[in-house]
């Protein structure tokens, strides 16, 4: 196994105060956000914009690495430059989505299991001589009266551990992505559990797999309430919630964490991770960030709207939602940095928090 290299590139993604940009929407995804966005969903105006995305200025200020899809990863400028080119020069690490999406458990209604494990070596193996240094698998939990199952969890902590096992043979950091879904009426407390059950027997299965916790990255929900629950929890609640639940789970030695949004508002998402770092600074044996689309790319798409003349001003807004994660994870963020039109961002404090 590649093992100084898996360590070097897990340490690098979770260098100084940045964090990760999932842009790794699959095709079907892209589209149902295009369409709420009133964006046409053709080939051509999805690589727009990710041209846009991997061409803001000074992103590589903010962003370690950013998250492409197997569409996105052949891509290029409309000049010819290769968005997996543009992202290394900016001193983005590229990574991929390689699991080929959640869908219907057999025997088990309203329940989802990842696909992707077939083929996936040689897959891996092409991926890493284009350039990519890091993976992402997301398997999908569902709250709900009776679910999850243990059968549920069990199969996507086995696939997510069996995935895990081959990155780490091709020299590529696997990002293990267990996401406990918001969608439903549950309180935190459930969530609570239902994200520990599902964090031990992930650990339970890397550890089963043989897998090398120094070279992975973990990418948890936060512990929250269910989008529909009208009793919505305080950022502290959601900070220490979360916090406990990863300390209680997660072996010391992983090097990162780093949260999907989940359905978040960019700003919640952003508060919740400057409260963690608020509560717990100096506190914590993994450094802790950022892996956000939503909570990232939406007020630039929704500025965008598909329109050239809209793309300098949706690229301010991503790099500025992109730095205020920055300051969330110094636990530097306030509220009022929203408003301003350039909040004074302390680009690259490079000390490692967490
Ligand atoms: P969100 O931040 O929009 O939840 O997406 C993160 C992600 O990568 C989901 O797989």
């Amino acid at each position: 196994m590649k093992t100084e290299e898996l360590i070097s590139t897990a340490t690098a993604l979770m260098a100084g105060d940045k964090g990760l940009l999932a842009m790794d929407e699959s095709t079907g995804t892209c589209n149902k956000r295009f369409a709420e966005a009133g964006i046409p969903q053709t080939v051509e105006y999805r690589r727009a914009y990710r041209e846009l995305i991997v061409t803001t200025p000074n992103l590589g200020n903010c962003l370690s690495g950013a998250i492409l899809y197997d569409e996105t990863i052949y891509q290029s400028t409309k000049k010819g430059m290769l968005f997996i080119d543009i992202l290394k020069k900016a001193g983005i690490i590229p990574g991929i989505k390689v699991d080929e999406g959640a869908v219907n458990m057999a025997g088990f209604p309203g329940e989802k299991v990842t696909e992707g494990l077939d083929g996936l070596r040689q897959r891996l193996e092409k991926y890493y001589d284009l350039g990519a240094r890091f993976a992402k698998w997301r398997a999908v939990i569902i709250i709900n009266e009776d679910t999850p199952t243990k059968a549920n969890i069990e199969a996507n902590m086995h696939l997510l551990a069996r995935y895990a096992g081959l990155c780490q043979e091709n020299g590529i950091v696997p990002i293990v992505e267990p996401e406990v879904l918001m969608d439903g009426d549950h309180s935190i407390k459930r969530c609570q559990k239902v994200t520990e059950k599902v964090l031990k027997a992930l650990f339970k299965q890397l550890e089963k797999q043989r897998v090398d916790l120094r070279g992975i990255i973990l990418k948890p929900n936060m512990v929250l309430p269910g989008l529909k629950n009208t009793k919505q929890a305080s950022i502290n609640k959601v900070a220490k919630a979360t916090v406990n639940t990863l300390l209680k789970c997660v072996p010391p030695i992983v090097p990162g964490i780093a949260f999907l949004s989940g359905g978040q508002s960019p700003e919640l998402a952003t508060a919740h991770l400057n409260a963690m770092h608020v509560n717990y600074k100096g506190k914590l044996p993994w450094a802790l960030t950022f892996s956000f689309a939503r909570a990232i790319q939406q007020p630039a798409m929704d500025l965008w709207k598909g329109d050239d003349k809209n793309v300098k001003a949706a690229q301010k807004v991503l790099y500025k939602r992109a730095s205020l994660n920055n300051a969330a994870r110094r636990g530097e963020y306030t509220p009022d940095m929203e408003q301003e039109e350039n909040p004074k961002l302390t680009v690259m404090s490079q000390k490692v928090i967490g």
